[in-house]
C-alpha cells in the first residue's frame, strides 16, 4: 500500500515534515509512506486557469493523490490559520475526484495548534474525504529535531503515530476489500 504524505511547512528542519519521515520507518511491512515535495512549486490557485487547463504541478499533485491509498498531512498553524501553501494544494484538489472518499488522517505537531487542525478537518470534510476515525491526533509535545529520529526514540510519540498508521491502513484496505 502507497501513502501520500503531505507537510504543511516548507521549512528544510521542519518539525512537520519530521513527523512525515517518521512515519516512512514507522510503517508496517507492505505500506510505504511517500512524501509530497510539490507544495513549494505549485502556482497560486486560480478558477479561472483551472477551467481553462490544469497547470502541470496541480495535475501531478492529483495524479499522485489518486495513485496512493490514503493520505496523511501534517501542518503548523500560522497566525491561528493553516499555512497559505498547505491551503492552496488542497484549494487546486478541491475541483477533482481524487480526494473524495480518500482515507486522510491529519497529525497535529503540537497541542498549542488548535485552530489550523480544526481548519483542516473541516475543509477535508467539506472535500468529501474519508477521514479516518481515531487516525488524526496530536502529539504530546512537539517533535525537536527536523529529521524525525526523535520521535522515533520517544515512544510518548511514536507508539501513537504508528497506532495511527495501522488505522489508517486498516481503513484504507478495507474500503478497497
Ligand atoms: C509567522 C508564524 C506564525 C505562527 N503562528 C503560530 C500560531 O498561531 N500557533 C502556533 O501554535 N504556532 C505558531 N507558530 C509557530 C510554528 O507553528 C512553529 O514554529 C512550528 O514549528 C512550525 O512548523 P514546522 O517546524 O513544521 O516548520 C508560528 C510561526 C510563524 C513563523
Amino acid at each position: 500500500m502507497r501513502i501520500l504524505a503531505i507537510s504543511g511547512s516548507l521549512r528544510a528542519k521542519s518539525s512537520s515534515t519530521a513527523v512525515l519521515l517518521a512515519l516512512q520507518s514507522l510503517a508496517p511491512a507492505g505500506t510505504s509512506v511517500e512524501l509530497y515535495e510539490g507544495l513549494a512549486t505549485l502556482p497560486h490557485f486560480n478558477p479561472d486557469v483551472e477551467e481553462v487547463s490544469l497547470p502541470p504541478e496541480a495535475a501531478a499533485l492529483r495524479a499522485r493523490v489518486e495513485s496512493c491509498s490514503a493520505v496523511l498531512i501534517c501542518s503548523p498553524e500560522y497566525a491561528h490559520g493553516v499555512p497559505g501553501s498547505l491551503k492552496n494544494a488542497l484549494d487546486w484538489l478541491v475541483g477533482g475526484h481524487e480526494m473524495v472518499g480518500k482515507p486522510v488522517a491529519v497529525l497535529n505537531p503540537s497541542a498549542h495548534s488548535t485552530f489550523a487542525h480544526a481548519q483542516l478537518l473541516e475543509t477535508l470534510k467539506t472535500m468529501s474525504v474519508a477521514l479516518v476515525p481515531y487516525a488524526s491526533i496530536t502529539l504530546a509535545r512537539r517533535p525537536a529535531s527536523g529529521d524525525g529520529r526523535d520521535i522515533l526514540a520517544d515512544p510518548a510519540l511514536a507508539d501513537p503515530l504508528r497506532e495511527a498508521l495501522l488505522y489508517v491502513v486498516q481503513f484504507a484496505e478495507r474500503l478497497s476489500a
